[in-house]
């Protein structure tokens, strides 16, 4: 308990980034302000604190925030359920996940806190037993997921599988994947896991400092 905390993210349009939806007009264009508070818990590792991805991939969502108005968007690797929270707070509509059912707690405290409404599964992208799930729609919009390739290489394959898996079991099947990545090691290398589950990458927007890249994964030859 003693490492639980509260912060506030504030996060603004972000004009240098990449506007997928200029054709769309948004009332709130010159500059929308978000402000999300996240109770994190600093004594976990990985899914209890906010990483830096997090903040480019939130940045992106609310800069293409017409996008998501009224979309159904799942999050894998939720964490604190930032993104998430962001998706929710501009109009989406949210199902968070993470690898298991105790992710919940801290998840669905930080949708209290943000007042919005979204709920969890528990999807583990090493289980394919959780992909076969009814609580995954298959009418969605977009996935997003931010830093979820960390540590373990082999994860990386379980996650692009879970990915394909959506994609093919998704009534649309050539909705994107809009994952902020962040590098750490050139020794992992995603293209050819990305030849094996048929899936095309693009690069949307770098940030040069942080080393994080914003990517936008769809299946190929739809
Ligand atoms: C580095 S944290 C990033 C958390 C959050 N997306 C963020 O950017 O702040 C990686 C997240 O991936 C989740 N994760 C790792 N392996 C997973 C798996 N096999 N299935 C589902 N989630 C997993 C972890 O529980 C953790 O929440």
């Amino acid at each position: 308990m003693e490492h639980q905390m509260i912060k506030c993210f504030q996060f603004k349009t972000d004009h240098s980034m990449i506007k997928l939806n200029d054709n769309i007009s948004d009332p709130d264009d010159d500059d929308s302000l978000v402000e999300i508070k996240i109770l994190q818990d600093s004594d976990n590792r990985y899914s209890s604190i906010t990483w830096p991805s997090a903040d480019l991939l939130c940045r992106f969502i609310l800069t293409n925030r017409m996008m998501f108005v009224g979309k159904t968007i799942l999050e894998l690797g939720s964490g604190t359920g930032i993104c998430g929270i962001m998706a929710a707070k501009i109009g989406a509509k949210v199902i968070l996940s993470d690898q298991t059912i105790d992710n919940s707690e801290l998840i669905l405290s930080n949708v209290d806190l943000n007042d919005v409404e979204a709920r969890y599964i528990p999807l583990d992208w090493s289980k394919r037993t959780d992909l076969i799930s009814d609580q995954i729609p298959n009418d969605l919009d977009y996935i997003i997921g931010s830093d979820l390739c960390y540590e373990d290489e082999r994860q990386f394959e379980k996650l692009l599988f879970t990915i394909a898996f959506l994609f093919e079991n998704n009534q649309q099947k050539t909705i994107p994947f809009y994952m902020a990545y962040h590098f750490r090691s050139s020794n992992y290398q995603i293209e050819c896991l990305l030849r094996k589950f048929k899936l095309q990458c693009k690069l949307l927007f770098h940030s040069e400092n942080l080393k994080i890249y914003l990517y936008e994964i769809t299946l190929k030859n739809y």
